[in-house]
């Protein structure tokens, strides 16, 4: 195809020898399938931060701590400095966080470089080499179901043990590749140390619960998020803790009265099956 113009500078710098097509235009960012040597790689173009939804960009400012404070007044304001500071660092945390979970060993594609608002990356395929589908485009059997979430679920460990929250995972942001579930889509990613990182990293947790409920109800019913936070504030979650899916709330808050007065009652609901009278 034609090379899209933000693409000539890769051509150019001889990161990339050839467009082969576009696979998506989504909400932040462009993809398209290049050729690198003998192999195909996916070239994630950035849209500019005005073309994106105002609520993806307050989401993203919510979670993000920005340490240098010139530059962070900076994007707050709404100058041309702003909003340029403002997109390179939403376009950095992708590249950062991808490397970041990788060396973590986290199943996300391998980053080829960054260079002109334009991320190499590799490309996850599937069986015959084509472009992965996202989760959200395969119908899957309960077994498969309940392997992928537990799958995912400890990949949000690994995550977080690396002290990240991806921010916006669902079935969306997942791709099957021919061994397995591998996470994209991570410029919204939030440092576990946020003010709001619990609530971020419970969304996530939900999404992919009610996905994989889809095929396996019984997925739904499980509560990760809490008991993965608890270990985690308590720093004692590891990437292989063993996990319940149940969350016991604390002795102190439990109903002790109420479950008292239910065994009461079943029981006595039992002397009468059995004839008994109160
Ligand atoms: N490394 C990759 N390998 C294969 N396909 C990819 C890769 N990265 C992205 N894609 C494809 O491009 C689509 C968009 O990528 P991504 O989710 O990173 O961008 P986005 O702008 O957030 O898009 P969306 O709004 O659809 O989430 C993905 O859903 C996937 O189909
Ligand atoms: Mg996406």
């Amino acid at each position: 195809m034609k090379t899209p113009s933000r693409l000539v500078p890769l051509i150019h710098a001889d990161l990339i020898d050839e467009v082969v097509g576009q696979l998506q235009s989504g909400k932040e960012a462009e993809v398209y399938v290049v050729r690198c040597g003998d192999q195909y790689r996916c070239a994630k173009v950035y849209k500019e931060a005005t073309h994106r939804s105002f609520k993806q960009k307050t989401q993203y400012t919510e979670g993000r701590g920005v340490r240098n404070s010139r530059r962070s007044r900076a994007m707050e304001s709404n100058t041309r400095y702003g909003r340029k500071e403002r997109e390179s660092e939403w376009q950095n945390t992708e590249v950062e966080a991808l490397s970041l979970l990788a060396a973590a060993g986290v199943r996300v594609p391998q980053t080829f470089g960054y260079y002109e608002g334009v991320l190499v990356l590799q490309m996850i395929t599937d069986a015959d080499g084509n472009p992965a589908p996202r989760l959200d485009d395969v119908a899957l059997m309960g077994e498969q179901a309940r392997e992928y979430h537990l799958l995912l679920v400890r990949e949000a460990v690994l995550m977080l043990c690396a002290g990240l929250i991806h921010g916006d995972l669902s079935e969306f942001n997942v791709l099957l590749s021919q061994d397995g579930p591998v996470i994209i889509d991570l410029p919204q990613a939030v440092q576990a140390t946020a003010n709001n990182a619990f609530a971020i990293f419970e969304r996530d947790l939900v999404h992919l619960s009610a996905f994989f409920g889809r095929f396996a109800p019984e997925v739904v019913a499980t509560d990760y998020a809490k008991e993965i936070w608890k270990l985690y504030k308590s720093g004692k979650l590891r990437p292989d803790t063993v996990l319940t899916g149940r969350f016991e709330q604390s002795a102190k808050k439990a109903d002790l009265k109420g479950v008292l007065s239910e065994i009461a009652d079943a029981r006595d609901e039992e002397m009468e099956r059995r004839g008994f009278k109160k």
